[in-house]
This record gives structure tokens, C-alpha cells and sequence, in this order.
């Protein structure tokens, strides 16, 4: 069974958020089933990754965008170092960019990126079992694969739509039609949601199956979904909740080249205290005290906004007997004031930017790991910061409800129910409580380390759904 993912990001090659991660993963670990063959289908980007490998061009033709001639080559990493087949398509002006997001003409860019895919595919007669589409950039693949005659050739090939974010959903006013392969004109509905093309929605529509990245998140899209409730309870059908899994290859304390002092199991709790003693020097933070970490984006999913009130009350309530350290970036009220934050006090430490091999150190050395998201579909850093040895404190919901049990209910990690300060200062309070109780620190540890995330269960799953 031929399996193609498309996807615009992808681990190690660029990498924005979780779906990199998952799209590095996913492929390598079923192609270790026997009879899948999984391939990876991303834009082209300036990144390091481009540079340092050796491409060879399997396509090289044309698209019209609107009343654009559009040059569409298709390059293939010819060494499949990442375990699976990786094919880059570039597009001069669309896809060649330094990022994945960000830029004005996005909707441009990601139609651009669908319909070169089909384009290449038919145009070399390529015919995949399965087209598998990652968040809403992918998202008219479905519809377009029925119901754009150029692209008959793939007609019958079953698609599968995964969201890994509903809270994006690529919407445009209808003019962006003009620059889109022709399709059915009947068939406009399959596009539209409240008088827009609704990329996402179309997804849900026309896919002959769509998942979400954990069963906690599908069930939450009944109930809040930037307006697509109804949508999702209407096709419930053919809607699955998969929980992602994570790379323990890539995410190995003992192995991992980023982490200073590597561990297992066995020497977890010295280890640790090592790495976390290397970090509080560098950061000028107190290796005696505790340390609690956020890792991520500056986003209101991810409850980043609280972040500053959390620092301050939490620091001024325990002055003197707790550490905080945040990487990310993102919204700027929230990076200037933690900036304040972290000349203000002694205990807090801030480094703005995307840095891959800080956050490995922070997993490795923290005690706890903060995520007070108000929207987490799966969530990777708790299961990240869990096989590392660190205590999740998470709220409930999403991802995070399905991967981290709360210490009281016989789990290893802390949950809280609402992303308020209050809520979140509380449970960094139990925290303390149970770090300074003795002998429970190593015990939380270990039944960290002992869970297994591995992609091995999921990939199985998926390949459930692909053969029904
Ligand atoms: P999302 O994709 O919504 O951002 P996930 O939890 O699925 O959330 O994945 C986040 C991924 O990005 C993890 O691999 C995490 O370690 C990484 N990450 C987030 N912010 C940063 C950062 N500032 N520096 C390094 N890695 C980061
Ligand atoms: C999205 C979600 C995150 C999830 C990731 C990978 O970025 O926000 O919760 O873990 O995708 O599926």
C-alpha cells in the first residue's frame, strides 16, 4: 500500500510546531509495518536541510494560477535518510521561501502547493493507495482529486484528512476560485462554509475519512470548533481520534546528542540533577530549587497569555523557593513582559526563539513542565517532558486529558481544569508540595520514564483506517 503524506512541514527538514514532529514520524514508523510504503510530499524551503542533501528532480512542468504560468518541479532526497521517500515541491516565488507561514499570499502558496502535487502526479501517472492530508494547507485535496477534471487520472483514490489544528482554517472569500484548477461548478458546495472556501471544512466533507490527534480533541469539536460544530457532528461517521505518537529514536535521553549529561531509567535522578544544575548556571537561576519550564508557542491556545501573571504571582507568593524558566515566542505583549519579568527576578529565566536544542536541555533538566493550553488537540511537549523524567502540569483538556493521569487518580503528572491564574498557581502549589516531600520526586520520575508514547500502537491504528 502506497501512502502519500502532504504536509508543509516536516521534522528535521523545517519545523514550526508538532505537525513537524508528527510528519517526520508518522512515515518512518509505518514503513516498518510490512506492506506499507509511506512517503512524504512537503513545499520546497531555504532551510539548512535543502543544502546539506542531495536532491535529484523527478518533475519539472507548469500550472496556471489564475492567468499565471506557474514553473512546478518536483525534487527527491535521494538518500531517504529519513526513513522514507522525500519529495519537495518548488515553486519560483511560492515555494522557496525560508518559512512555512507567515506570508501575505498564503492562500496563493498553499494552492499553489496543492495542485502542483496533483499536477506531478498525474502528469507522471502516479497512482498512490492513499492520500493522506495534514491540517487545512492540504485541505482541498479531497475535493479537488473528485471534482477537478484535470486531475481525473487520480478519480477513486481515497484521501484521509488529518487536523491537527481546527482552530486554523485557511478560509478565503470566494474570489480565490478564479485561481484554482477548474473544477464541477455544482459541486461548489463541497467548498463553501457561511459564504467562504473553507479549506478545513472541505476536508471533512469530502475526505473519505478524517482524524484528529487524540480521541480528548475529537470529542471537544462537537462542542467548540470555530464554527464547524455542526459540520463534524454531521459527518461523526466517518471521524476517528488517533493519538499521536512520538519519536523515540529522535526523543532518547539516554542517546539524545542535545542533552548534556544523558540517562536512563537507572540513573535518571542524578542525571537530571546535573543537567539541571549546567542550565540554572547558565540561565542564573537557583540549581537548589525546584524548576518549572514552559516550552512553546506565544499563542492563546497555549494559555501563553497567562504566563506573565502566572510568573508574578507564583514568584511572589513563593519567593525564594521556586525557579521558572519559559523558551518561546510569539505575541509580543507576552515577550515583553516576561523580558521585564526576567530582569525583575532572580528566579525566572526567559530566551526568546525557536532554539531545537534548548528545548531538549529544558526536558532534560526540569522538574516540571507548565502547559496551561486553553486548546491542545494532542500535544507533544508533555509526552516529550514525561519520557525525560518531568512532571507534566497540564490542564485538562484535549491531548493532554487522554496522555497525563493527575498523581491523586493514581497517575504521574498534575492536572488543573481551567486556564486561569488561579488555577494554574494552584497546581504549581501541589507541585511544590510534592517535590518537597521526600523520596516522591524520584518515584514521579521513573513513572514518567516508564510510559510508552512510542508510534508503534498509532501507526497501527492508521493502518486500520487505511485498509478499511
Ligand atoms: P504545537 O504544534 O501546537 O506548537 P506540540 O506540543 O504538538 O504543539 O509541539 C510543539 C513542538 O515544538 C515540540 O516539539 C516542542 O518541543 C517544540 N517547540 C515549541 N516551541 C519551541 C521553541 N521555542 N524552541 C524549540 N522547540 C519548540
Ligand atoms: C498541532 C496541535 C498540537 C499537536 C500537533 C501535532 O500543532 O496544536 O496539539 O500535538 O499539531 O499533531
Amino acid at each position: 500500500m502506497v501512502v502519500y503524506h502532504l504536509s508543509t512541514e516536516c521534522y528535521p527538514v523545517a519545523k514550526v510546531g508538532g505537525l513537524a514532529d508528527v510528519v517526520g514520524a508518522l512515515p518512518k514508523y509505518q514503513n516498518k509495518i510490512k506492506g506499507i510504503d509511506a512517503k512524504v510530499v512537503m513545499p520546497w524551503y531555504n532551510k539548512a536541510f535543502v543544502y546539506d542533501h542531495e536532491f535529484e528532480k523527478v518533475f519539472d512542468g507548469f500550472i496556471h494560477q489564475g492567468s499565471n504560468m506557474l514553473q512546478v518541479q518536483v525534487m527527491r532526497e535521494t538518500s531517504n535518510v529519513l526513513g522514507f521517500e522525500l519529495y519537495m515541491v518548488k515553486i519560483p516565488g511560492l515555494l522557496d521561501r525560508d518559512n512555512p507561514y507567515g506570508y501575505q499570499d498564503e492562500s496563493f502558496q498553499f494552492l499553489a502547493f496543492q495542485q502542483g502535487i496533483l499536477h506531478w502526479l498525474c502528469a507522471m501517472e502516479i497512482k498512490p493507495d492513499i492520500l493522506h492530508c495534514h491540517d487545512y494547507h492540504t485541505g482541498l485535496v479531497p475535493f479537488m482529486v473528485e471534482h477537478c477534471p484535470e486531475f481525473e487520472f487520480l478519480q477513486g483514490v481515497k484521501t484521509i484528512g488529518t487536523i491537527h489544528n481546527g482552530e486554523y482554517q485557511g478560509m478565503m472569500s470566494w474570489n480565490m476560485a478564479n485561481y484554482m484548477p477548474s473544477f464541477d461548478a455544482y459541486k461548489w458546495g463541497l467548498m463553501d462554509w457561511n459564504g467562504f472556501i473553507n479549506p478545513l471544512a472541505s476536508m471533512i466533507k469530502c475526505s473519505h475519512a478524517f482524524t484528529t490527534v487524540s480521541e480528548g480533541y475529537l470529542e471537544e469539536l462537537f462542542i467548540s470548533f470555530r464554527g464547524l460544530e455542526s459540520l463534524v457532528r454531521q459527518e461523526f461517521g466517518k471521524a476517528y481520534g488517533i493519538i499521536n505518537g512520538i519519536d523515540t529514536e529522535v526523543w532518547n535521553p539516554e542517546t539524545d546528542p542535545m542533552v548534556d549529561f544523558n540517562f536512563n531509567i537507572k540513573n535518571a535522578v542524578a542525571q537530571k540533577k546535573k543537567n539541571k544544575e549546567k542550565l540554572c548556571k547558565e540561565y542564573g537561576l537557583k540549581p537548589e530549587l525546584p524548576l518549572f519550564a514552559f516550552i512553546g508557542r506565544f499563542a492563546t491556545e497555549k494559555g501563553a497569555d497567562l504566563l506573565p501573571d502566572v510568573v508574578w504571582r507564583s514568584i511572589k507568593q513563593n519567593y525564594g523557593s521556586l525557579n521558572i524558566m519559559v523558551l518561546g515566542s510569539g505575541n509580543t505583549y507576552v515577550e515583553n513582559k516576561l523580558k521585564e519579568y526576567d530582569y525583575t527576578y532572580t528566579n525566572f529565566a526567559l530566551d526568546v526563539g525557536y532554539k531545537e536544542h534548548l528545548s531538549h536541555k529544558i526536558y532534560a533538566s526540569a522538574d516540571f513542565l507548565l502547559m496551561p493550553s486553553r486548546v491542545e488537540p494532542c500535544g507533544l511537549n508533555q509526552m516529550y517532558s514525561m519520557r525525560y523524567g518531568t512532571v507534566p502540569v497540564v490542564r485538562y483538556t484535549g491531548g493532554l486529558k487522554d496522555t497525563v493521569e493527575d498523581i491523586s487518580t493514581g497517575g504521574a503528572g498534575l492536572n488543573f481544569t481551567y486556564p486561569g491564574v488561579d488555577d494554574i498557581v494552584h497546581a504549581m502549589n501541589r507541585a511544590l508540595e510534592i517535590y518537597n516531600q521526600k523520596g516522591v520526586m524520584g518515584d514521579l520520575i521513573h513513572a514518567n520514564m516508564n510510559f510508552d508514547f512510542s508510534w508503534e500502537k498509532s501507526a497501527e491504528k492508521y493502518l486500520a483506517l487505511y485498509n478499511s
